[in-house]
């Protein structure tokens, strides 16, 4: 997937404003996404279409980017990860290897906006963090824990655990999310 520029702002006359509009290129079948020149993107990433990476965010390889996921700067992913559509990565997240994180899914990075003061959000190799959940500020997802869909998660998840509901807390061990993923697998 290549990354394309925006075109340049078009001034719309209006006879009561002016109105800013941006232009959006379209190559030939395939619709643009934006990847910022100074993003790292390491080889066999792919990015679909509308996405968005900014300025110095690093992706590792091997890692998928769905349609429309924002990426914000400073943000880095690490390699073998999903990153499905829609996911609003703030600045700051740091994502380790081999993550999954959920179409929608929200990692903030400001605890009483608009600050001063950002701190991302840090998810270890292997979390899973399913649709539409939404991170606190600062707060640090576990080794191989998971995240259930719409959770809101306001504290640490410990390594291993599945954790649901707002506020987030645990109800089963990941251990055990295997044995259900690998029971729903072979029916
Ligand atoms: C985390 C998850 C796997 C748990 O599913 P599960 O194992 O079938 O959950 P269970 O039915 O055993 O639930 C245990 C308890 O937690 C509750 N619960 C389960 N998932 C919940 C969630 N996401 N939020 C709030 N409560 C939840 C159940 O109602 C149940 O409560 P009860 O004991 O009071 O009845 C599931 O919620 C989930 O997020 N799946 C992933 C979906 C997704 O995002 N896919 C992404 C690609 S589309």
């Amino acid at each position: 997937m290549r990354s394309t520029k925006l075109g340049r702002p078009k001034i719309i006359q209006n006879p009561r404003k002016t109105v800013r509009s941006l232009e959006i290129p379209v190559i030939g079948e395939q619709v643009p996404n934006q990847i910022s020149k100074s993003a790292k993107i390491a080889p066999g990433v792919k990015i679909w279409n509308f996405a968005y990476v900014g300025p110095n965010a690093q992706i590792g390889s091997g890692t998928k980017i769905g349609s429309l996921a924002h990426i914000d700067y400073n943000v880095k992913v690490g390699e073998n990860c999903k990153i499905e559509g829609l996911a609003y990565l703030a600045p700051l997240s740091s994502i380790g290897n081999n993550v999954f994180i959920g179409p929608g899914a929200v990692l903030t990075n400001d605890p009483y906006p608009p600050s001063q003061r950002m701190v991302g959000v840090v998810v270890e190799d292997g979390a899973i963090i399913c649709a539409g959940a939404v991170i606190k500020a600062g707060v640090r997802i576990g080794s191989k824990s998971v995240v259930g869909m719409g959770s809101v998660v306001t504290k640490d998840v410990p390594p291993n655990m599945v954790v649901v509901g707002n506020p987030a807390k645990p109800v089963y061990t990941r251990e055990e999310y295997e044995r259900k993923k690998k029971s729903w697998d072979s029916t």
